[in-house]
């Protein structure tokens, strides 16, 4: 039996229903006590399928001012805004045509760009200009939003791939890989400075993955999404039991 050291706190909910409840009330928590705080508020979304009821419950919070939040990805493919895998393409659906998110406040990740290094460097450019940042540069969000990979992944921090040891920029592309398209991904660095960082797994096919993640001992290269380990705010896990190897 491996040592499991889960860092932050867990809450293992009965059913993925339950976990969008806890995930939304816990994101509208941490913007609210930002906007209360500085004025302003900024969030960075994953995208995949697990989210997308939180974001809707999270659109039918009104004590949220969304004009006063700037929304940012976590990662994006390298596909159209309109595409069915565009991550942006769902939060837009689910949450931000709901809320009336002002054009201004919604960053999206333009990994549809024909050159996606420069796109990367131009949304850093972006990220700098309307998030906070600490004394070295590193953007410092008020919530990240995180999922989890089967394979170990977060945001698309890949296994095998060296983008999970960039540290000198905030957001890197990711090479297209056999079918995974190419990607724009924000880098350790901003995910392990943001003030909170709530993650969402569902799902019996997670567990191994967050066993990996939570073990003592691991390999960042093989489960990115250990970087985790190292994040520096409020960090909450939202799982339901299959994905926490819990009885059903
Ligand atoms: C993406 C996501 C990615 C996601 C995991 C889990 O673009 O796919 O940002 O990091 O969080 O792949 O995806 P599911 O929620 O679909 O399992």
């Amino acid at each position: 039996m491996t040592t499991k050291v889960v860092p932050g706190q867990l809450i293992a909910a009965p059913d993925s229903a339950q976990v969008a409840r806890e995930a939304a009330a816990r994101i509208a928590r941490v913007l609210r006590a930002a906007l209360a705080r500085s004025g302003r508020a900024s969030i960075a979304l994953s995208g995949g399928n697990t989210p997308r009821d939180t974001y809707a419950l999270l659109a039918q919070d009104t004590a949220v001012d969304w004009t006063k939040v700037h929304i940012f990805w976590v990662d994006e493919r390298a596909v159209p805004p309109t595409d069915d895998r565009s991550n942006y393409r769902w939060a837009k659906a689910t949450l931000l045509e709901i809320v009336g998110a002002p054009a201004e406040n919604v960053h999206r990740m333009p990994a549809d760009a024909p050159d996606l290094q420069a796109a990367a460097r131009d949304y850093e450019r972006d990220v700098v200009a309307n998030v906070d940042r600490e004394a070295d540069g590193v953007p410092v969000f008020d919530v990240v939003v995180l999922g989890v990979g089967e394979d170990g992944h977060t945001a698309s921090l890949f296994p095998g791939e060296a983008t999970v040891d960039v540290v000198d920029r905030a957001v890197a592309a990711v090479p297209a890989r056999d079918r995974r398209e190419a990607r724009l991904t924000l880098t350790a660095p901003p995910i392990e400075r943001a003030r909170a960082v709530i993650i969402i797994a569902v799902g019996l096919g997670k567990r191994d993955a967050l066993e990996r993640v939570w073990a003592a001992q691991g390999d960042v290269h093989e489960t990115p999404a250990r970087i985790i380990r190292g994040c520096r705010g409020v960090v909450t896990w939202i799982i339901d039991k299959a994905a926490g190897g819990l009885a059903e």
